[in-house]
């Protein structure tokens, strides 16, 4: 294993035996709300200050773009930017529903170059290394391998905080519900990648992610086999949030029943995060 990819794998660990701890006692939690549904606890802030220090000790210079804390280091001159989510699914969390998990990415020169997803309740690591492969506890992992979008377990999420794209995001759902298999919406966008990438989900596609939810996936689909883009097939922007993911059919075929549903304000999302 490369040994920046040991180090995420030791600050995803860290993470997530805090996390593992705190889901014993989840009534005694400090929870607030940053805004409409979207809560944040004090493991959040634990987990995040524990996967910092884990990197920064081995690697000092590195920039770092974390959900809770924001920028840290100097983003402009470093090659390097970790991009981390020290705990994806925060609602599912808070209610014990144990879906939920730590991302950690690492960009090397703006390509993505390293992943971990942790999921802690049932110890599977999913990492990657740019032109390496993908594994799940040191397994090589490949993205499923059907054709027909009609057998397809599709996962999504709904982009349930700011409400602007609701309607087209329900057009997208009720044109391609008809065509496929079942639709999974658990609640870790991190997670969902990474069944994606070892095949327990045919495909994907969420509007409204942050790129801490989307970076480490990304790289696990690619190293997978898999294809991910954004709603008009183009290079995902991460700062986009938007993304479909599957083997490289199923991309298209999912590209073919959403795509005619972009609406011009989600394709100025798409836009201003190419130019930033
Ligand atoms: C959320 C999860 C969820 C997705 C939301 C994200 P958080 O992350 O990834 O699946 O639908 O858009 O914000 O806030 O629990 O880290
Ligand atoms: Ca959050
Ligand atoms: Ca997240
Ligand atoms: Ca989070």
């Amino acid at each position: 294993m490369h040994p920046m990819l040991t180090i995420a794998v030791k600050a995803a660990r860290r993470a997530g035996s805090i996390i593992n701890q705190a889901s014993q006692n989840l009534d005694l939690l400090n929870v607030s709300k940053k805004s409409h549904s979207d809560y944040v606890s004090e493991v959040d802030g634990a987990a995040e200050e524990a996967i910092i220090k884990v990197l920064q000790t081995a690697y000092p210079d590195h920039a770092i773009l974390a959900e809770e804390s924001g920028h840290r280091g100097d983003q402009k001159n470093s090659e390097y930017q970790w991009i981390i989510d020290p705990l994806d699914g925060t609602t599912n969390f808070l209610h014990g529903f144990p879906k939920y998990s730590v991302s950690i990415a690492l960009k090397h020169k703006g390509a993505l170059s390293h992943a971990v997803v942790y999921d802690p309740t049932n110890n599977e690591l999913f990492t990657a290394s740019r032109g390496c492969g993908a594994f799940l506890n040191d397994r090589r992992i490949r993205v499923a391998k059907r054709t027909k979008l009609d057998d397809c377990l599709i996962g999504t999420g709904l982009p349930f905080r700011d409400l602007t794209h609701i309607d087209a995001y329900f057009a997208m759902l009720k044109d391609l519900v008809p065509r496929i298999a079942g639709i999974r919406r658990p609640g870790s966008a991190a997670l969902d990648l990474a069944y994606v990438a070892c095949g327990r989900y045919d495909g994907f596609w969420e509007i409204g992610l942050a790129p801490w939810d989307m970076a480490a996936g990304c790289l696990l689909i690619t190293e997978a086999g898999g294809l991910v883009g954004d709603l008009e097939g183009n290079e995902t922007q991460l700062e986009s949030g938007q993304i479909i993911a599957g083997n490289p059919k199923i991309f298209g075929h999912l590209l073919q029943v959403i795509a005619p549903h972009l609406t011009p304000a989600l394709i100025e999302v798409q836009r201003a995060a190419k130019s930033q």
